[in-house]
């Protein structure tokens, strides 16, 4: 009887644990009103939580407003730069905290690109050079929101000739949370040939945000190669081996252990700010960088099937900005790794095409995976 009565407790207990294990692994999310723009468009807030990590995306600029995750003893902490409402967002001048860049993520060269014979101009905001999609990029502009499964579903139509670029193109990209990993998937489509490049800005320190520079983070990226910059930061065309120079991430170091030695492109971006070839195969989803943060213990894994990302350690920051609870953002207080095409392609005819036809559909995913331990 007692062996018996024994078997049925084992038997609860182990439907509880599933029970409990299954419903820890669905994902809630849910949507409050978080103000509006100036000229008077609502604003939404989504909130997803996998009962690990927590995540706040607004519809303005597809910005994620906060991401909180475990450290090694179960602590959470917000992990990335940015502020609290949205009018400080519109109001700061925010340095792309968090949001959805485009529709051509970094920099054009003289805001100047030919497509099929044409010459376009688009806005020059960053000195000579169009910088992260022109004046009001896809940052700026208010997304329409849709909850799905795990997640939201955010949509924008960009008009043929907004910001100078050809072609109405409807992007669309889905955040979803899962086992402590935030999936990017961004799809687009255009009824004129055109040319895009889609990211995310988020800004992380993986020790708490505004809580110091993130120089102690360690950094590994799987790149061969990178793409040397001239003074406007444009690339020179040029896929240069990382063998031997502070650009060698291939197997982990600090960011701070060669950011600042006497070198020629780490003077011209104060500090990291280039493109990293990537290893992989183009459009096959892989691992391309990995962050650890040493007194956390805190690990963010990048997976993208772009052919490069951007490596920013918040060179321009420098401490004019207060963020989030009233913290001070100072210089490289913030790191992006920011999944992308090489800067400058439409001039780059020998650098993966960043153009889509009609008919063509754009699709691309980058994941950012969390957890912590010790190494
Ligand atoms: C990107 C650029 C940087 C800088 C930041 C925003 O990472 O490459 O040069 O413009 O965005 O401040």
């Amino acid at each position: 009887m007692l062996s018996r009565n024994c078997g049925l407790g084992v038997a609860i207990l182990a439907i509880v644990v599933i029970l409990t294990t299954t419903m820890a692994a669905e994902t809630h999310v849910s949507k409050q009103a978080f103000g509006h723009t100036a000229d008077g468009a609502a604003v939404d807030l989504y909130a997803l939580s996998d009962g690990k990590v927590e995540v706040r995306i607004m519809t303005y600029g597809g910005i994620i407003v906060s991401l909180r995750t475990p450290d090694r003893n179960g602590k959470l902490d917000d992990v990335v730069l940015g502020f609290d409402s949205v009018d400080q967002y519109i109001a700061k001048n925010t340095p792309y905290f968090g949001a959805l860049v485009g529709r051509y993520g970094n920099r054009i060269a003289h805001g100047s690109f030919q497509l099929d014979g044409k010459t376009y101009s688009t806005p020059k905001n960053n000195g000579d050079n169009t910088l992260h999609g022109g004046i009001r990029g896809f940052d700026k502009v208010v997304w329409a929101g849709k909850q799905i499964a795990d997640g939201v579903e955010l949509t924008y139509v960009s008009k043929d000739g907004e910001e100078g670029f050809p072609g109405t193109l409807t992007a669309t990209v889905r955040y979803t949370l899962k086992g402590s990993a935030l999936r990017i998937e961004y799809s687009a489509s255009t009824d004129k040939d055109t040319v895009l490049n889609l990211t995310n800005h988020s800004y992380f320190d993986l020790a708490g945000q505004g809580r110091g520079d993130i120089l102690g983070h360690v950094v590994k990226i799987d790149a061969e190669r990178m793409t040397p910059v001239d003074a406007g930061l444009i690339p020179t065309g040029e896929l240069k081996a990382v063998a031997g120079t502070p650009f060698d991430f291939r197997r982990p170091h600090a960011v701070g252990e060669r950011i600042d030695v006497n070198d020629e492109q780490l003077r011209l971006g104060g500090g990291y700010d280039h493109n990293f070839v990537l290893d992989h195969a183009s459009g096959v989803l892989a691992e391309a960088a990995e962050v650890y943060e040493p007194s956390t213990g805190r690990v963010l894994q990048v997976l993208t099937d772009q052919p490069g990302v951007q490596l920013y350690t918040g060179n321009f920051l420098d401490g004019t900005i207060t963020g989030k609870e009233g913290r001070v953002y100072q210089r490289r207080f913030g790191l992006c790794l920011e999944t992308q095409h090489y800067p400058d392609s439409p001039n780059h005819p020998s650098f993966p095409t960043t153009e889509l036809k009609p008919g063509e559909k754009f699709h691309s995913v980058t994941v950012f995976k969390f957890s912590a331990g010790s190494r």
